[in-house]
Order: structure tokens, then sequence, then C-alpha cells
């Protein structure tokens, strides 16, 4: 069971950059991937989806259909919209 807060798409929008924090949605949950940006194997890339959904660009860079990499992504969870 979750605890974690709901957040609105508002919220999200927000958190767009390094300084602000980088926030993005991925299937209804909001993850804060603000620490992973410097980890992320493509680069500044992933700050193209600062403040919005992950899905458009997943759905171009299929790289990440891979288990592996949802296990990332989960780590960074905050909460859901
Ligand atoms: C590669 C994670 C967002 C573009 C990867 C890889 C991981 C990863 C683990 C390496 C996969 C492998 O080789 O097995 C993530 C996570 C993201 C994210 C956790 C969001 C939280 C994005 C976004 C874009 C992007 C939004 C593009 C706008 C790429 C590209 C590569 C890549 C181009 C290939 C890099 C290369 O092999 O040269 N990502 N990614 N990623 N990602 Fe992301």
């Amino acid at each position: 069971t979750s605890t974690l807060p709901v957040y609105t798409l508002e919220e999200v929008t927000k958190h767009c950059s390094l300084d602000n924090g980088v926030w993005v949605t991925y299937k209804g949950d909001v993850y804060d991937i603000t620490e992973f940006v410097a980890m992320h194997p493509g680069g500044d890339k992933i700050l193209l989806a600062a403040g919005g959904a992950l899905e458009p660009y997943w759905a171009l860079y299929a790289v990440h259909q891979q288990d592996h990499v949802l296990e990332i992504l989960s780590e960074y969870k905050i909460g859901v919209l």
C-alpha cells in the first residue's frame, strides 16, 4: 500500500530544471529524478522531459523498454498524480 502524496500536473511542471528539481511522470506516478540526471547514460537529453511525461520520449528512445531501466526509475518515486 502506498502513502505517497498526490501531486497535480501543475506542481510537476514547476520542477523542470536542476535548480528547482527535475520531476517527471510515468504511468500516473511522479518521480524526482534530480539526482539521476548526472548519471543518465543518455546525458542531458533527459532534461527534455523535465516537468512532464516520460512516455513520448521513451516511445522514441526504445532503449528504455527494459526491466533494468524501470528498476532505476522506481527508486525515484515520490508520489502519484
Ligand atoms: C539511455 C535511463 C529519460 C534518452 C538510457 C539508459 C538508461 C536510461 C538506464 C541506458 C539503457 C541501456 O543501455 O541499457 C533513463 C531514465 C530516464 C530517462 C531513468 C527518466 C527518468 C530519457 C529521456 C531521453 C533519454 C527523457 C530523451 C529525451 C536516452 C538515450 C539513451 C538513453 C538517447 C541512449 C544513450 C546511449 O546508449 O548512447 N536511459 N532515461 N532518456 N536515454 Fe534515458
